[in-house]
Parts: C-alpha cells; structure tokens; sequence
C-alpha cells in the first residue's frame, strides 16, 4: 500500500471531525466530496450556506455527510468573540476588534478546534501560509512543552535508493525563516517524532550545512554545529549527527567517504534545513525537479491538529493533509 492510502486508511479509522474555512475554493469541495465518500474524516465546511450547496452541486456533490457553518450568521460567533476577546485583551485587543476578526473563517474555525466543536482544521488553499498560522498561533496556540510551531514535508518517491522506503523527510520547510540554535534543535527533534509516528521508521536526523564535520566555517556552520549538540543533549537516544552537507547525508559512498564514523551520514531519512530558505526552496526543487510527492506542510509544536497547505495544492492534497490532520488530533 503507498505511504498516501496508509494514512488515509489510518485516518478513517479514527474519523475525526475537521474543518475546512475555505469553502469558497473549488479544490476544498471537490476534497470534501472525497472525503465523505471514503470516510476519511467528518467535514465542516465554513461559508455561506447556499452558496457552498449550489456549487457542490455544480461539482456534482451532495451535502450529505458535511456540516456546513456560517461565521457571518453563527449563533457561536458571540461566545467566540468573547473568548478570542478575554486571551487577547493584554495585547490591546478591543472587544468590536474580537468581533469582526470571528468573522473571519480561519479564527472563527481555530476557534472551533479551540472548543474541541472541531478536532482541527486545514487551511492554506487560499490564505497566506502567515494568516493560517497566525490564527492558529493566537487560538490554538504550542503543545504544552513546544516553544516554537515548525513544519516538515514527507518526500516520497517509492522507486528512490535514498532515505528510507523511498521516503525522505524535510524540516522545516514552512514556518520558521531564521531559527536560532535553540530552535534549530527544537525543529529537529519534532521532526523526527512527525517521521517516526507517519512513517513507521527510526529517524536517522542529519543536520544540514555547507560543510560536514568542519569542512567550512563560519556563523551559518556554527550554529548547526550548537543546534546538534542540543539535540544530542536534549534526545540523548536520537541518531543524530552533523553539520553535513545534503550529499554526506544521503548518499552512503560521499557520507563514507566525508564522514565515516557518523551513524548518520549516507543513510540519512530526516533533514533538517538551516533555515527556511534553504528548506522552502529545497523541498520545492525536489517536488518539481525529481518529481517527488510532497506531503504536507505537516505543523508540529501546535497544541491541537491545524495544518496549513501550500497555495498551489491540489484537491489530492488537501485529502492527504486532512488524513494528517485527523491522525494528529488525540
Ligand atoms: N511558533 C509559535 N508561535 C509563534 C511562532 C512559531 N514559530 N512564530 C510566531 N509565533 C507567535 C508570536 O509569538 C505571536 O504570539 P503573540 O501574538 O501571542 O505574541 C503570534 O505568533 C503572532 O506573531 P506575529 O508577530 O503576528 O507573527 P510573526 O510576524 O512572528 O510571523 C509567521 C509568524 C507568520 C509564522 C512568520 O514567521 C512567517 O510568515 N513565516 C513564513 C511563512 C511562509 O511564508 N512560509 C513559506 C511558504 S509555505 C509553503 O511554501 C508550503
């Protein structure tokens, strides 16, 4: 079975309730549809309920199996507004404020997953990667011990000789522009729990740099240089090692060669970026140039399941960031 039908197989068991704020855009109906068809997961849509149902029919589906809520009309909106109102005030937040932004479907279904009304929610189709995580930073808000949300990607490419099962994953590759060394190591060792729990493997985490092992130097050099010895520190059972260059890190013959005592290198499964230059633009040049699949972004560090999509997700993606979502969510 592929990596994409195990998690989607994994979701339905749980059925979890998630919701979806961007019910305008036709890749989140046509989601939806496949959603409830295959019974990977409850649905709430949030829009204008006439609309919503005019243009699922156009797409030739029912509303059957979709609840379907309404921000601007909600009786929830007043109770949310209040709550949204009281855990923001201390940062000048006014109560007309409050009101108007429950408005707005990506707080208004934060806030829904904040009430435990939704188990979590998925975003991204339409709204800026900054909005979605912006709502769920200020509602849902870290896991208890998280100090930072982060991201990954599982890259899969079943026919690749590198990673594992032909399976790489990539942190972060969303979230966090410049990490400092704290929240380097903080990144890391998320990731390998995300690889660990959607990927069944044992992560092998290489630390990515210019240099391997002191090849080069410098402030970029030395602060994965810190970040790795925190991880160590903080995970003293994770297989970890680095600066490596992406080379040393996948490829036994280079890793064997620039670093042969390290646990990690030539058989890494987890990378872990710099920063998120490099790390956006890394998973991107392996979605379009190897033709790999790109699933994700997968948050971590969030209290409760809300993802974020890239603007240029297909409805395929959105089942598979749902099926996530649903597996995340206690
Ligand atoms: N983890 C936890 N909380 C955070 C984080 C984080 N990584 N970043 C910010 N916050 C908190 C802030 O502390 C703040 O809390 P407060 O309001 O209670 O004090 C709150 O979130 C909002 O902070 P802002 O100042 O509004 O947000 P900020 O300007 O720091 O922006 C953001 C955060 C949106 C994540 C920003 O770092 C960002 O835009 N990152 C890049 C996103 C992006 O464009 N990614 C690439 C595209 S995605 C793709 O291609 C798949």
């Amino acid at each position: 079975m592929s990596f994409v039908d195990d998690l989607r197989e994994k979701a339905a068991k749980k059925m979890k309730t998630i919701v979806l704020p961007e019910a305008a855009d036709e890749r989140m109906l046509k989601a939806a549809g496949q959603i409830c068809a295959n019974g990977i997961a409850s649905i709430i849509l949030l829009g204008n309920a006439e609309t919503i149902s005019e243009n699922l029919g156009t797409l030739g589906l029912s509303t059957e199996n979709l609840t379907v809520i309404d921000p601007e009309l909600s009786t929830y909106r007043l109770e949310f507004s209040r709550h949204y109102f009281e855990s923001r005030k201390h940062k000048g937040m006014t109560e007309s404020e409050a009101e108007k932004i429950m408005g707005d479907p990506l707080f208004f279904g934060a806030m829904l997953v904040q009430k435990g009304m939704a188990d979590g929610m998925v975003a991204g189709a339409v709204n800026s990667t900054g909005n979605v995580l912006r709502a769920g930073f200020q509602i849902v808000g870290t896991a208890a011990g998280s100090n930072i949300v982060s991201s990954c990607f599982v890259m899969v490419k079943p026919e690749w000789e590198f990673g594992e099962n032909g399976m790489i994953v990539f942190g972060d590759c969303a979230v966090n522009p410049q990490p400092n060394a704290e929240q380097l190591a903080e990144i890391a060792i998320d990731t390998a729990s995300t690889a660990r729990a959607l990927c069944g493997f044992e992560p092998k985490v290489a630390m990515l740099s210019y240099s391997t092992l002191g090849s080069g130097s410098g402030d970029d050099v030395d602060k994965v240089i810190e970040a790795t010895r925190l991880v160590k520190e903080k995970a003293p059972n994770l297989m970890v090692d680095g600066p490596l260059q992406l080379d040393a890190a996948l490829v036994p013959s280079v890793g064997s060669s620039k670093a042969p005592d390290s646990p990690v290198a030539g058989q890494a499964n987890v990378v872990i970026f710099p920063d998120l230059d490099a790390g956006n633009i890394g998973y991107k040049l392996v979605q379009r140039l190897a033709n790999a699949e790109a699933v994700g972004p997968v948050l971590q560090g969030m209290a409760k399941g809300v993802n974020d999509l890239s603007r240029g997700c297909s409805a395929d993606d959105i089942v598979n960031v749902v099926a996530i979502t649903a597996l995340q969510c206690k």
